[in-house]
């Protein structure tokens, strides 16, 4: 059926609900979700001409699926990025990226405050491969600087604000070195999403996305993607994901699509009473201290403000007192276990809100070193909120945090 083509300058909230692919014969509503792992091709020569990629068209599940293009269309518009690739996950998003850019003798910059399983993955699983990775403090510019092996880097990766401490770095500035250095900037978005910061605005060269946080926002599905140039894209990772097979399904990319609709909406009231749960643990007695980019006494504040248009995210961490490490994980074990509405899980970006003890979950697989360096102490707690109402998120903090020796 014909469609009308979307005129140029839209804001972003319309392209969230209105960038797909044209719908099928049926004129549908709603994206279709296209439920197949192969495509019947008209004949032979069209198969052939397909899988030499010389005409556009469909073919096999691992390789595309007109609701994952849906899905990668709409997330790049909103990214601002020219393209966008699915992945089965987040971290298969990262796995593609390095499978694409790198090679035995090539050397990586990283934030050492990234998520736990990106630090294994490049200090762990990429090391086998020859791929060597310094760790570098995610705000100290000099130390970016310092780690350049001239010729060898080819690599930047930071994620902004960062899961848990919320430590923010300044896009802008690593872009322009990476780039002095002949090397990219990736910056895994997860916990700004589109809705808030896109940092190819900034000079990244590509975005990380974990699909399963906001961009889904309801809990339901694992995804992710790499946004990005074209040439990258298309190119680059194309080729990867078609035959290493870290490909989002076509059922899951539905979901997210749909997912993006609300995006702005849902981030937004997120937001807000993220700001507000943490000015209200800023005052508590028994915290220590809080973690949250929208607060003044964030470290780097100004600089978040800047980067993730005036807000701070929705993910709020904060450390218990202790006078030894068992004593503040026992804290924080109470206020936990003290939760009535408020989930125990790893996951954040959902409408429900979650909490976690990130020394023994998601950071659990770091060595105590590791999780020195990176300041994730046993009294800090990540809260991921969501869309319940304030004052049963505080109530649920309240009963832990009051009765707390
Ligand atoms: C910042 C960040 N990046 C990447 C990932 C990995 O995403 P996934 O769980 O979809 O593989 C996570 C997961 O928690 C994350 O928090």
């Amino acid at each position: 059926m014909p469609t009308k083509k979307l005129p140029s300058g839209l804001h972003r909230d319309t392209l969230a609900v209105r960038t797909a692919l044209p719908p099928s014969q049926h004129g549908e509503h709603s994206e279709a979700l296209f439920l197949t792992s192969g495509f019947v091709q008209s004949d032979a020569e069209t198969a052939a001409r397909r899988f030499a990629s010389v005409e556009e068209g469909y073919t096999y599940g691992r390789t595309s699926n007109p609701t994952v293009t849906s899905f990668e269309q709409r997330l790049a518009a909103m990214e601002g990025t020219e393209a966008a690739i699915g992945a089965s996950t987040g971290m298969g998003a990262i796995l593609m990226m390095c499978l694409g850019l790198l090679k035995a003798g090539d050397h990586v910059v990283c934030s050492r405050s990234m998520f736990g399983s990106t630090i294994n993955l490049f200090g762990r699983e990429f090391a086998k491969f020859g791929v060597e990775t310094s760790f570098v403090s995610q705000t100290d510019i000099a130390q970016w600087r310092a780690a350049i092996r001239p010729g060898v880097t080819r690599l930047f990766f930071a994620e902004t604000p960062t899961n848990p401490l919320t430590e923010v770095c300044d896009i802008r500035a690593l872009a322009e070195l990476a780039h002095n250095a002949g090397a990219l900037l990736a910056v895994d978005n997860c916990f700004c999403s589109p809705a808030l910061q896109r940092p190819t605005e900034f000079g990244a060269d590509l975005v990380i996305h974990s699909g399963t946080k906001y961009l889904d926002g309801q809990g339901r599905v694992m995804a992710g993607a790499i946004c990005g140039p074209s040439k990258l894209i298309v190119d680059v990772f194309g080729p990867v994901v078609r035959t290493a097979g870290m490909t989002l399904s076509p059922f899951n990319a539905w979901v997210v699509l749909k997912g993006l609709e609300t995006l702005g909406i849902r981030m937004q009231a997120q937001c807000a009473s993220a700001l507000a749960v943490a000015r209200w643990l800023e005052a508590h007695p028994k915290v220590a201290r809080v973690h949250y980019p929208g607060l003044e006494s964030h470290p780097q504040h100004a600089l978040a403000m800047r980067q993730q248009g005036g807000q701070g995210g929705a993910v709020v961490s904060f450390d218990v007192r202790g006078d030894t490490p068992e004593a503040a994980r026992a804290s924080a074990f109470h206020v936990i276990d003290s939760m009535l509405v408020v989930s125990i899980a790893t996951n954040l970006g959902d409408t429900k809100t979650i909490i976690t003890h990130p020394a023994t979950t998601s950071h659990g697989r770091l060595s105590e070193a590791q999780r020195k360096e990176a300041g994730i102490g046993q009294g800090l707690m990540r809260l991921a909120v969501g869309l319940e109402h304030i004052g049963d998120i505080q109530a649920d903090l309240q009963r832990g945090l009051d009765t707390l020796p």
